[in-house]
């Protein structure tokens, strides 16, 4: 590849990897939109405490950032995209080291509030001790993956980073079923809430990876082979997002309706009423930014691929 040809495609990656405020807001109200949501369940279950709210979101943040970040790692990060299987990947996985590092801490102490709420549940022991062992074995496979960290191909879908993606998952199941056992939940609630859940946690850990892991990495070394693989990574992305949507809405209006069924006073009067509209709100901002933002197009992966496809007319491997 010549140098002007070169260049271009420097500034055709730098212009894809500076796009991304939109994802920022989005990140925004999705952080919101967990707070209201935390805020919520906590006060029906009789808990105003601004400290307990505050462990409680950080908790299940911390916990998003895991499973959202571990999934991208082992499912949508594929070394072999890449001919240089090494260095971008490496980079990328040495970030989210840090990013997942700072969440396994918070959730380590938000951990310390939270949990002990969960022996009072109606199903006792049973879902607390398992709430606790779950969480346990989160920290100690995650913590195994920071020592144990070798060459790309040596962690992705290893075992132990499998371990920990599961325990990650199965801790939000089991966080779940706690908290809805508190106020003494049926099944059908449980089920609806896991997936309220698992959608937040993969929407804010994948937001999270993006913008501080993807990008970042991408912005150090933008050539085509990285920004490719880089539209590939986000459309697996976008994938799982056009699930989110439905997902987080039908969810939500399921245990809005459990609540307070649809009578339409209680939305426009009552305070905890208005949070679940301003929810809804919330959730039609964030689709308006997926079908805006540039990064998320419908008709490619991310609008940068398409200029380096003009630029480069085809066929490109590897730097030069
Ligand atoms: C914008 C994306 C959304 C996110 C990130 C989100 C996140 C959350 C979170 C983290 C919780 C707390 C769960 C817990 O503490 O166990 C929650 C609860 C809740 N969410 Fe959402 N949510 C979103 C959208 C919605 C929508 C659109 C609705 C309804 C139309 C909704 C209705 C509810 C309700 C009713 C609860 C409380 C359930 C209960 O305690 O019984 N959410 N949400």
């Amino acid at each position: 590849m010549g140098q002007s040809q070169h260049e271009s495609v420097e500034t055709g990656g730098t212009e894809l990897f500076d796009r991304y405020t939109l994802p920022k807001v989005a990140l925004t109200i999705i952080l919101v939109a967990s707070l209201a949501g935390t805020t919520l369940t906590l006060r029906l279950s009789g808990v105003g405490a601004v400290a307990v709210v505050l462990a409680k979101w950080g908790y299940l943040v911390a916990l998003g950032v895991l499973v959202g970040g571990l999934c991208w790692k082992h499912l949508f990060v594929r070394p072999q995209d890449l001919d240089d299987t090494g260095s971008y990947c490496e980079r990328m996985y040495d970030r989210f080291e840090s990013v997942g590092l700072y969440a396994a801490g918070a959730l380590a102490l938000s951990g310390v509030v939270v949990l002990p709420r969960y022996w009072r549940s109606t199903a006792g022991p049973a879902v607390s001790g398992l709430t606790a062992l779950v969480f346990a074995g989160l920290l100690v496979t995650f913590a195994a993956t920071l020592f144990r960290s070798g060459s790309v191909d040596g962690q992705f879908r290893s075992p132990l980073g499998l371990a920990a993606f599961g325990s990650a998952v199965g801790l939000l199941v089991a966080t779940a079923a706690a908290e809805v056992s508190l106020r003494g939940g049926a099944v059908d609630i449980v089920a609806v809430r896991t997936l309220h859940l698992l959608a937040f946690a993969l929407w804010v850990g994948g937001a999270v990876w993006n913008i501080f892991v993807a990008v970042p990495v991408g912005q150090e070394s933008p050539t085509v082979p990285v920004v490719r693989a880089a539209g590939q990574q986000l459309e697996r992305f976008r994938w799982v997002v056009r699930f989110v949507f439905p997902t987080v809405v039908v969810t939500g209006l399921y245990q809005a309706h459990a609540l307070f069924g649809w009578n339409a006073s209680i939305y426009l009067h009552s305070t905890l009423g208005r949070v679940i509209v301003g929810k809804l709100g919330l959730i039609v901002v964030l689709f308006v930014i997926f079908k805006l933002c540039p990064m998320w197009r419908a008709c490619s992966p991310i609008e940068g691929v398409c200029d380096l496809e003009e630029l480069g007319g085809g066929e490109v491997s590897g730097d030069d």
